[in-house]
């Protein structure tokens, strides 16, 4: 059961963190050289929408397989605590990106509708940097739950 959890668990990492690489590599960098800002806001609603989709199954996938994994591990002890930080990064960066695709709607209408001194460039500049936050805490927390598996 131990196996078939964690592969799952990990393939629904690989597939979620892959569509976050993906976004904040290739089609940020690609957005920032597109000229029209209409057409920079429709291209980022269609793709990051369509990602966002993907993501949420992927992180439900994750957080499912890594609760059951908590619990068959008896890793419940570990959370928030030092022989733990593999664990404890996992559900921080497992929060924060659920809050945010919880909260998305609600983000979005603010950055590109509430405030109007904001112009899309800035918006796409702070969400480009936000991006690679979210990204560097995946790896991260992927690479501590490897280092303190296999290290
Ligand atoms: C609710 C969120 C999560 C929980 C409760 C959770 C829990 C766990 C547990 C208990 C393990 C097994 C550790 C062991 O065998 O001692 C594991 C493995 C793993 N998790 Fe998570 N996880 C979560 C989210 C994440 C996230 C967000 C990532 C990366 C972005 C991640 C990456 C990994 C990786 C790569 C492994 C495999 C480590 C290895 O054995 O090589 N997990 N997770």
């Amino acid at each position: 059961m131990h196996a078939f959890l964690l592969s799952v668990h990990v393939l629904s990492v690989i597939l979620w963190m892959g569509g976050v690489g993906f976004v904040t590599t290739v089609f940020f960098p690609a957005m920032a050289k597109t000229e029209d800002s209409l057409q920079k806001v429709l291209l980022f609603q269609k793709i990051e929408g369509r990602f966002a989709k993907q993501a949420r199954a992927f992180i439900i996938l994750a957080g499912v397989t890594g609760f059951a994994l908590l619990f068959e591990t008896g890793r419940w002890g570990d959370l928030f605590t030092s022989s733990g930080v593999d664990v404890t990064l996992m559900v921080f960066v497992w929060t924060l990106f659920s809050l945010v695709l919880l909260f998305e709607k609600r983000l979005f209408s603010y950055l590109f509708g509430g405030k109007k001194d904001l112009s899309p460039d800035r918006v796409f500049r702070f969400l480009a940097i936000f991006h690679w936050v979210l990204l560097v805490l995946g790896l991260a927390a992927a690479a501590a739950g490897v280092w303190v598996g296999h290290g």
